[in-house]
């Protein structure tokens, strides 16, 4: 599409307003209108949004809309759901939806229904988890499986790990879940060490099968096998893999029934409801993995067919674009109150900034905005003693979605008022800070009174639910992807590519063989100064 946001009238508008914005306080707005709070909420799926502690207001909101109806935002929606080709850069389309696709409503590519292939491999999927679930898929030995380790990185780690870990509630504890996604090789130590290798399953995770971590894991797991077991034959009882590149799984030497395939209109940080997920549904069952399913598609209708100003991911998406494009923020904390959520962010930090991290927009022009955010966050209450000073007093603008629950899965004593005493006080505190008049009241010594203020007019998003079940995993996973989506819808750039991690990949291949065939003066001749010194420091060390 050939745009640039910068020049539109929408834009200018926003960029106005964004200038009257600034000096204005939430504790006015809020003071002004009673009303807000509920005006400013939105329900869907079994999340519960109020972002009425930000700094906006109703006309704010209705410029932003009226951006998003500029660049076509619902033609766009559509145009992902319906399977045309968005991913341009790699001529794919994008329908990570179809995976969960529950209605079974046909999805066409290439002029055939996906949805059949789509059931199939759950299908097997189920089959599969159940066996490894009760016991009846046995070890080489004969031994029951206890312990399934998933090889995978970025998007064939991330999504799953997190899962498992959000899950974990739902988990059969007979069996423990790990994950290696490391290529240094502490990461596969410290993950397999305490294991029996007779009832050890290897799942390899990738999309393409020749990740240089994940491949290098999977060779080494594939030793520590048969150092063990003492047979090749053993690789069948104690290996599986995901991906859709077929040929080289075989080649790997994994059979083919134990391959479960996807497809390549299913990006990498997209893919936890393919069979990227196994490890999901091993550790949560078939059922509770369906219902992580029906919440993600919950979110996908809802995505689809509300309109812009009551769509969740639609808010939360044109929220972040004020914050990024007009009131000069850098970053998005994601900080949910929930210790099973301790992977969240670390996930969305891929699908986010692996989306939306692109400075080339959709016409190849440099785009003049601001475009990916920085994602990060940690659990609460634990970033409150860590870096929550900065949000409060610093002198950055964060805006943060605080994500919490009204039960525990853990009812213990009163932890639970505790733990949501201090989500609502924490959003409270950073929208209406400490005025100078309260702090001197309170007979602060005059000297102090200037580092006791809090100025607040720190803005927040409160998404809550009653309890984290696999469902409401789903709609919040489905809830940040659309988000995402939306953001690179407006910032016009390709969120389904991800060629900035090709330069790295490329020079690591090179630089390897330097490390064994390379002569010094060659390596002063093939790097810039810096990076030749770095490596001969590296080469006479381990040489030692
Ligand atoms: O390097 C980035 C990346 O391509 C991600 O997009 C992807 O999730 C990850 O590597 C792993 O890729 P694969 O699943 O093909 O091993």
């Amino acid at each position: 599409m050939k745009i640039r946001i910068n020049q539109m009238e929408e834009w200018a508008a926003l960029v106005r307003h964004s200038e009257t914005m600034r000096s204005v306080h939430m504790r006015d707005l809020f003071g002004k209108d009673p009303q807000r709070a509920g005006r400013f909420s939105q329900e869907a799926c079994g999340l519960f949004l109020d972002y009425s502690k930000n700094r906006i207001t109703e006309e704010t909101f209705a410029l932003l809309l009226e951006l998003g109806a500029a660049v076509n935002l619902t033609e766009q929606i559509q145009a992902m759901f319906s399977g045309e080709r968005i991913n341009v850069t790699e001529n794919r389309p994008v329908l990570h939806v179809a995976l969960r696709n529950r209605s079974n409503r046909p999805v066409v590519v290439d002029g055939e229904d996906v949805m059949p292939a789509v059931n199939a491999v759950l299908e097997r999927m189920r089959a599969f988890a159940a066996a490894v679930r009760d016991g009846s898929w046995r070890g080489f030995t004969g031994k029951r499986i206890r312990n399934v380790v998933n090889i995978g990185i970025g998007g064939s780690d991330l999504g799953p790990y997190m899962a498992c870990e959000a899950l974990k509630a739902y988990s059969s504890r007979e069996l423990l879940v790990r994950f290696v996604s490391n290529v240094d090789a502490t990461h596969f130590y410290e993950q397999t060490r305490d294991l029996d290798p007779a009832e050890t399953l290897f799942i390899v995770a990738s999309k393409t099968f020749t990740t240089q971590e994940t491949m290098t894991n999977a060779q080494t797991a594939r030793s520590w096998l048969l150092d063990a077991l003492k047979d090749e034959a053993a690789v069948a009882s104690h290996f599986a893999a995901v991906s859709t590149n077929a040929e080289a799984v075989q080649a790997f030497g994994i059979n083919h029934e134990n391959m479960f395939e996807f497809w390549d209109w299913v990006g990498g940080r997209y893919s936890m409801c393919s069979a990227i997920g196994l490890p999901i549904m091993i550790s949560i069952g078939p059922d509770n993995f369906d219902s992580m399913l029906d919440g993600f598609h919950a979110m996908d209708l809802h995505f689809l067919e509300s309109p812009l100003q009551n769509n969740m991911p639609v808010i939360l998406a044109l929220l972040g674009v004020w914050y990024n494009n007009f009131m000069g923020a850098e970053t998005h904390a994601i900080l949910p109150y929930d210790q099973y959520l301790h992977r969240f962010a670390a996930h969305l930090q891929q699908v986010d900034m692996e989306s939306n991290g692109k400075s080339t927009g959709r016409d190849g022009g440099r785009t003049a905005w601001q475009t990916g955010t920085v994602i990060w966050g940690e659990p609460g209450t634990n970033g409150q003693h860590a870096f929550f000073q900065l949000m409060h007093q610093g002198t950055r603008l964060i805006p943060a979605d605080f994500i919490g629950f009204s039960r525990s899965l853990n009812a213990l004593g009163d932890h639970h008022d505790k733990l949501m005493a201090n989500f609502f006080a924490q959003t409270e505190a950073l929208a209406f800070g400490k005025l100078r008049e309260e702090v001197e009241a309170e007979g602060t010594a005059a000297e102090l009174v200037a580092h006791k203020t809090f100025a607040g007019n720190r803005p927040t998003n409160t998404i809550m639910a009653e309890e984290l079940t696999p469902y409401v995993l789903g709609a919040l996973m489905a809830l940040y992807e659309h988000k995402i989506f939306v953001q690179g819808a407006v910032w016009n750039v390709y969120s389904f590519d991800q060629w900035g991690v090709q330069l790295g990949k490329v020079l690591a291949g090179r630089i390897l063989n330097e490390f064994a065939a390379g002569e010094e003066k060659d390596i002063a001749v093939a790097h810039d100064p810096s990076t030749a010194q770095l490596i001969n420091r590296y080469r006479q060390q381990r040489r030692k």
